[in-house]
This record gives structure tokens, sequence and C-alpha cells, in this order.
């Protein structure tokens, strides 16, 4: 084998991170157009490769221990603590990132506010607004009285000597890439910029026990705006998402190392600021009326909390040579894989036919239990029949047509229950203990379903 090269890749992509050699237009790994910048590579002065010097052996240990696991702080706003894995756990660093505009400054100025109301040491460090414009805003959301103290600064060093100085146990960064290190030639908000703050954010965040949250604006593509390094760097990254023209916004773990991922916590947008929503549930089903075509409900599970959505499809002759297929909130290679199912397994084509699917509220839905939903809409709207509006739905289809089981069905039909529903419709081998009061309809496959429900096939 070659000897290890000294490491001459000096170009990395703003979109997805990757390393290349040399500058090109077009990033080979994620396909995006100009986003190759040039950084400076690391230093390799004498005695730094591989071998050139004996390094210290690090102590080993069991994996048995002893300690308690971390004392969490919790907010009490219920929907921020569910995220981050129960409470925020010391030390840890968490990167909150979501579209310009979506409320992240909001969320953690509130943030902030209440874990300071329970008296934790809590410093917010804006560089995008000026104090007096965080100061109105905080009054305006009547939270002027809570003890967060409050700066200013884009200076990398000055941040970190001023955290240093007040050993605050949590610190709000907003955001990431405002910020600039004298160390690093490159301008503010570009890679190497975005990189260094945030490792040394990190490691500070580590070594002296200081919870930071990182605030950090989303691309066009939806990645945290320059690297994804970021997000390897951290414990937890939260996305911050919603519409712009919807007042429902979730906040949805990616990826939590102090608890379990896609953990959502839903808030409505009002004129004071971010309100929790205990019951999203009821907020995401208000919207319907009379049973209506093309409407399904799913019994679907975020995280460790089920939370029921409906689905909508519309169908509608197409006049292009290739159908239109609009989907928003739900994944469009997943409505291909159904769409095709019911074309070859079940014979029923959706050629010449334009195809939107949307979940309602400004919801996104990725889990496969969806799927029976999903075509329970689609042929809902085909046939221009309405599914019972008692029921909801929830199964995954494989490529056979068959329909197989999902985890926590009696979490899903617990809460079908309680927001009035008495029938689910759900897969034959679904292991179902106890379905409450809830009439259960067992469909052994697309073709079953297709033919007893709406008489087609
Ligand atoms: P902001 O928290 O500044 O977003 P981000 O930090 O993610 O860029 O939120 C900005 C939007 O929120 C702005 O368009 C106005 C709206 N908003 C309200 O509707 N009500 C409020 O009480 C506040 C503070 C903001
Ligand atoms: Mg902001």
């Amino acid at each position: 084998m070659k000897a290890m090269a000294k490491s001459t890749n000096a170009f990395t992509c703003t979109a997805c991170g990757a390393s290349h050699k040399k500058w090109a237009g077009r990033c080979d790994a994620c396909g995006a157009w100009n986003t190759i910048v040039e950084e400076a590579p690391l230093s390799q002065g004498p005695g730094r490769g591989l071998g050139a010097a004996k390094g210290r052996a690090v102590p080993l240990s069991t994996l048995l221990t002893t300690e308690a696991p971390p004392p969490r702080h919790l907010s009490g706003m219920d929907e921020l603590d569910r995220v981050l894995g129960g409470g925020l756990v010391p030390g840890s660093a968490v990167l909150i990132g979501g579209d310009p505009g979506i409320g992240k400054s909001t969320l953690l100025l509130q943030g902030a506010a209440a874990f300071a109301r329970r008296g934790l040491n809590a410093v917010y460090i804006s560089g995008e607004e000026a104090s007096a414009q965080v100061r109105m805003r905080a009054q305006r959301l009547g939270l002027a009285d809570a003890p967060v103290r409050l700066g200013a600064e884009t200076n990398l060093r000055d941040i970190l000597t001023t955290l240093d100085n007040e050993r605050p146990d949590l610190a709000i960064i907003d955001s990431v890439q405002t910020l600039w290190s004298d160390q690093v030639e490159a301008a503010p908000g570009s890679v190497a910029q975005v990189r260094a703050a945030a490792h040394e954010l990190v490691t500070f965040a580590k070594r002296k026990g200081v919870a930071i949250f990182l605030v950090g604006h989303v691309t066009k593509e939806g990645q945290i705006a320059g690297p994804r390094v970021v997000e390897h760097m951290v414990d937890t990254v939260i996305y911050f998402e919603g519409e712009r023209g919807h007042q429902f916004r979730i906040l949805r773990s990616v990826k939590n190392r102090f608890g379990p991922a896609d953990e959502i916590g839903v808030f409505e947008m009002t004129g004071a600021g971010l309100a929790e929503v205990a019951n999203p549930s009821a907020l995401f089903l208000s919207e319907r009326g009379q049973p209506v075509p093309g409407s399904a409900v799913f019994a679907g599970i975020e995280g460790t909390r089920p939370v029921l959505t409906e689905v909508q499809a519309l169908v509608a002759p197409s006049t292009l040579a290739s159908p239109r297929r609009t989907v928003v909130g739900l994944d469009s290679g997943r409505v291909s894989t159904i769409l095709a199912v019911l074309e070859a397994r079940c014979g029923i084509p959706f050629a010449g036919l334009d195809v939107f699917l949307n979940v309602a509220g400004g919801m996104r839905v990725n889990e496969p239990a969806a799927d029976l939903a999903i075509a329970g809409a689609l042929l809902s709207a085909r046939e221009d029949s309405a599914l019972p509006p008692e029921a909801v739905l929830f199964g995954e289809i494989s490529l056979s047509g068959a329909l197989r089981p999902v985890a926590q069905a009696e979490n899903r039909l617990k809460e079908a229950q309680k927001l009035g529903f008495s029938q689910a419709i759900l897969p034959d081998s679904q292991k179902v203990e106890g379905a409450g009061g809830m009439s259960v309809r067992r469909i052994a496959d697309l073709t079953g379903f297709a033919g007893e429900v709406f008489g087609a096939g």
C-alpha cells in the first residue's frame, strides 16, 4: 500500500461538505453547482504526520459505570424539553436549524427566559440583532423580567472569553453564521469560519460544562448553511420547520445523543410569540368538515408520541404529456412507489391524471406506516368516494401490494379514539393487543383495500 499522501484537499463543497483536490464548477459528490470554495489546508509541519513522534497513551476503561445519568434541566416548556430528549443536558451542544424568519430567535429567547426563570444562568449572544432589538422583542413577549443576560457580539474570541468569565449554565449563539474568528482567513459565514467557530464552541461546552445552543440558518437545499460538518460536531441537531403561510411550527430532533431522534414539539406562532400546542392531532385535524373525497386520516407516531394527520389528495385529468406529481409533506419517492403498486398490482392506472398530495397543516410525515393512508387518499380522490369519516388508517405497503404491520398499533388506536374516531383500517397481519373501543377493519392487500373500500380494481 502506498504511504498516506499529505493531504492536499483544500477545496470544500459548501452544500455537502465533500473535500476536493481542485476547484470545479460542480461538486461530484452531491451534484450542486458553484458550491465549491477554497479553504486553507491544515498545517502539516514536520513531526505532525503519523509515526513521526510518539503519542501519549490514552487510559482505557471498561463499560461499567457507577455514575448516575447526567442531571437534566427542564425549561417547563414541555414541547422544547421533549425534543431535547427530556430536558437540557449540561455541557451539551445543540444545533437549531431552520429557514430565516421561521422563529428560531423567538424560540430560543423564550427558551432562555424559561430556563433563567427556573434558576439557570442563561446568556444570549446575538450576532444578528442589536441588544436593543432583542430587548424590544423580549418586552413584546412579556419576558423582560426574566434574568437572561444579553450580549451582541460576533467575534468568537470575545464571546469565548465572556463565556469563560461568566460560566453560565447555558449560552445561546444566534447565529453561528455571523461568527468570525481572527485565526481563520475567510469571510464570516464561509465554511471555514462556521466550522472553526462551531468547533471552538463545542469544545468549550464540553470542557466547561456550559450547554450551548447554536442557531444555524438553512440553505435553499435544506441543509444548515455551510458545511454539514457542524451537524457531526454537536450532540443534538434540531430543525425548526413550518410553512410561512401557516402558524404551526414543528421542532424536530434529527439527531440526539441524549434521547430519541425524530421527536417533535409543536408550536403556534402568535402575536405574543410561540405558544405550545399540547394536542397536535386536534390542531392538524381541526380543518376537517364534511367527509370529502381525497381525504384520509393517518394515525402516525412522531418520536414517542402518536399524532394524527390528514393526507389530502386531488386527482384530475391532465393536459400534460407527463402528468404532474406534486407532493407536499410526504416523501415523493414513496408516493411514486405507491402509485406504481396501484397500477401494476391492482390494475388501477393513474396515467393521464395529475396527482396532488399534501399533508394538512404544514406537517411532514416520513413514516412508511403512512402508505395505506396515502393509498387511501389517492383511491378516494380517483374514485370520487369519501372514506368513512370515523376511520383512521395505517399500514406499510410492500412492492407486492401486500400490507405489512407497523409498530405501536395500540398507541395509534388510543390517540384516534381520544380524538373521536371509532374505526381503524389496518393490515391483516397487524397484531393488536387491546383495540380499546375501536372497531378494527383488517385488509390483506392493496387490491382487497381498493375493492372492499371503494369497489375499485
Ligand atoms: P425570528 O425568531 O426572528 O426568526 P429567525 O430567528 O428564525 O430568523 O421570527 C421572525 C418571525 O416571527 C417574524 O416574521 C415575525 C414573527 N413573529 C411573530 O409572529 N410573533 C412574535 O411574537 C414574534 C417575536 C415574531
Ligand atoms: Mg433570528
